[in-house]
């Protein structure tokens, strides 16, 4: 899968980059990551990209020519690359905006499963309203609280997005238990009892060496080498972990149930 991160500051990503799960997906050829400056399209010659709001206004405006310009640029850099169609090749564009859609896991599923992401991020005040006029790009928000810009936002797309990408986690297995991932999803689940009908759940509790800490036992059940029994807890405790911090994410049904 490939990344195109277009910024003002491609600095800020280099740490994230070069480190742990990123950067042996990078080294392996899963993942491709390449950082765009959008300072380089300016037209101006101190490389300016931002102006004044019309109108007046507190803050600056990034401009419609640097960023339309740069985001063409980024999608036709590849066109000449590969041999794919070029539907692919162009990417899907990302702009990363507090106004977008809510990043969720099901968001999280369907950009994944683009071979090519465009990752915009904003600064300042905000883009001039023509960008997304002449771009029309899919504006994502990370949640409601508001960022001095993109790149973290994107930092969080990347991270989600990598770990759906097969190879890239050590154990295959280990992003399907993940909280909000599709296999814990109803349905999956041939013996779910009680949970048969469940949205998605949080994870269940895990425990790992030693037995007991400052008198804090692991589950007996946990030890008992029983698996089936260990499967029954571990679907009770993400059914009652998420009824407990997330009783949102049951369906009514879910939340009346005693189990
Ligand atoms: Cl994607 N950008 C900014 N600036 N603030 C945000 C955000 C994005 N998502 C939540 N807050």
């Amino acid at each position: 899968m490939r990344f195109d991160i277009l910024t003002l500051f491609p600095g800020i990503f280099s740490g994230y980059l070069g480190q742990s799960l990123l950067k042996k997906g990078i080294d392996a050829g899963l993942i491709d990551v390449q950082l765009h400056d959008i300072r380089r399209w300016s037209r101006d010659k101190h490389h300016k990209v931002d102006d004044r709001p019309f109108g007046g206004g507190p803050g600056m405006i990034l401009q419609v020519e640097p960023v339309v310009e740069c985001v063409e640029a980024v999608q036709q850099m590849a066109q000449h690359e590969g041999t794919q169609p070029q539907e692919m090749q162009a990417g899907h564009l990302v702009m990363l905006s507090p106004r977008g859609r809510t990043l969720n896991q099901k968001i999280v599923e369907e950009l994944a499963g683009k071979p090519r992401l465009l990752l915009l991020c904003g600064r300042y005040e905000g883009f001039d309203e023509r960008v997304f006029d002449i771009l029309q790009p899919d504006e994502i928000s990370i949640g409601d609280y508001v960022l001095n810009g993109g790149e973290a936002a994107a930092m969080v797309v990347i991270d989600a997005c990598v770990r759906l990408i097969p190879g890239v986690l050590g154990d295959e297995e280990s992003s399907q238990h993940d909280s909000f991932s599709r296999s814990n999803f109803s349905g999956s689940n041939s013996s779910g009892g009680n949970l048969s009908s469940s949205n998605r759940l949080l994870e269940f509790p895990q425990y790992s060496r030693p037995r007991e800490f400052r008198g804090h036992e692991v589950p007996e059940v946990l030890v008992s080498g029983n698996h089936e029994q260990i499967a029954r807890w571990r679907r009770e405790q993400s059914y009652l972990q998420t009824r407990k911090r997330r009783s949102d994410l049951l369906t009514d049904d879910e939340k009346s149930n005693d189990q």
